[in-house]
């Protein structure tokens, strides 16, 4: 099997899973009870919080436990739009975030809330100038992702974090599931007062992440509860989940520079080989892109089908990102880089991970030659 669709979800490490199994048979007490079994989970969880920090540079107390990207980003926005309402209710994102964003934004437009969604270049990126124009009076928070989980552009958020600092009533939150581990991101010596992680895109379990939330700031809370995570996330703790995410943190944050390098050179690789041929149309952008992602087209054919072919052969690869994929809807990222939509519909994500190797990308260089030649040919016949 060729697994090239780690931007969709990553293979959790055996020691994540071995975590994961052994706190839940062993200290399976509810971290909130007063007994001591309860005391050293509070203990162990309390241990995975600091060591994530420590990975991020930033406080314990400053990691919030979520179960995913997706709760993160809603509790960013809605939290931190509910909080600040009394100051203004104007919020600015991009057209390209992903869902679990724009649909946190779209739900706030219902009450009341009014957002300006940025444009980006056609290489998926956001001029910082535009972000600080459409900043108002009541402008109260600026959501923009690290990398595009589409096309894999990382924005410019050093730029848009120094912009920032002259406005210090704006918050800011930054997504950076698709980033972490692979492109650094500073949260501690930045503008960054909110920034989003899930634990199954670093080889973690599905069901896991975090938001780190600057001291100072507050959100009001979207699961009101037992008050459990400094009462911002109520609900008995994963801790099984915490300890393994912990634990995969501190293996993805143990790559090397040279192992970032090594992505790249599969990526470069790929981009080489793709680019000779006269059907293939490339998306990810040649200078700020992420190691791990390559978006391209295969003119005259629709992305499900090319998806099915390579799945023939065990080589997985995905359309657009995985939750819009089942919709089969065109690449909203590649429309707003201005991609015609005949070439948007016909679009693959190849998405690699520390663990795939450049004779993976070669295997899967001459299933997709031969697959695209037989396409053609069935084609050319049916003309
Ligand atoms: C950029 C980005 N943000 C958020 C999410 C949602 O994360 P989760 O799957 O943990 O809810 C994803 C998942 O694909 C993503 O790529």
């Amino acid at each position: 099997m060729i697994y090239f669709d780690n931007s969709a979800t990553t293979k959790p490490y055996k020691e994540v899973l071995h975590t994961f199994t052994k706190v839940n048979e062993q200290l399976f007490a509810n971290p909130s009870s007063i007994h001591s079994f309860g005391g050293r989970v509070e203990k162990l969880m309390q241990q995975a919080r600091e060591q994530v920090a420590s990975l991020l540079h930033v406080q314990g107390k400053e990691i919030i436990f979520t179960s995913g990207g997706t709760e993160s980003n809603n509790l960013a926005i809605k939290g931190a739009a509910l909080r600040y309402r009394n100051r203004g209710k104007h919020l600015i994102t991009l057209k390209i975030e992903h869902p679990s964003v724009l649909n946190a934004f779209k739900q706030l437009e219902e009450f009341g809330y009014s957002v300006t969604y940025l444009d980006v270049d056609e290489s998926g990126k956001v001029d910082p100038a535009m972000v600080e124009k459409e900043i108002r009076e009541d402008t109260i928070l600026i959501s923009i992702m690290h990398v595009n989980n589409e096309v894999g552009t990382i924005q410019p958020i050093m730029k848009i974090s120094e912009i920032l600092q002259r406005y210090p009533k704006v918050i800011f939150h930054v997504d950076h599931v698709q980033g972490c581990g692979k492109v650094p991101l500073e949260m501690k010596h930045s503008r960054i007062d909110l920034c989003t992680i899930s634990a199954h895109k670093v080889h973690g379990l599905k069901g896991t992440g975090l938001l780190y939330k600057r001291d100072g700031i507050n959100l009001s809370p979207i699961l009101t509860g037992g008050e459990q995570e400094a009462n911002i996330r109520s609900g008995t703790e994963n801790v099984g989940g915490i300890a393994s995410f912990a634990k995969a943190l501190r293996l993805h944050f143990s790559k090397t520079e040279n192992d970032i390098k090594k992505m790249f050179d599969i990526q470069r690789y790929l981009r080489d080989e793709l680019e000779k041929l006269d059907e293939v149309i490339i998306h990810t952008p040649k200078a700020d892109q992420a190691p791990h992602i390559i978006n391209f087209s295969v003119k005259h054919f629709k992305a499900e089908v090319l998806v099915h072919a390579l799945d023939k052969h065990e080589i997985f690869v995905s359309t657009t990102s995985a939750c819009s994929s089942k919709q089969s809807k065109p690449s909203r990222t590649l429309l707003s880089m201005g991609v015609p939509l005949e070439i948007a519909e016909s679009s693959l994500r190849i998405s690699l991970s520390f663990e795939n190797t450049l004779e993976e990308a070669k295997q899967f260089l001459q299933v997709f030659n031969t697959e695209i030649n037989s396409l053609m040919k069935t084609m050319r016949r049916s003309k």
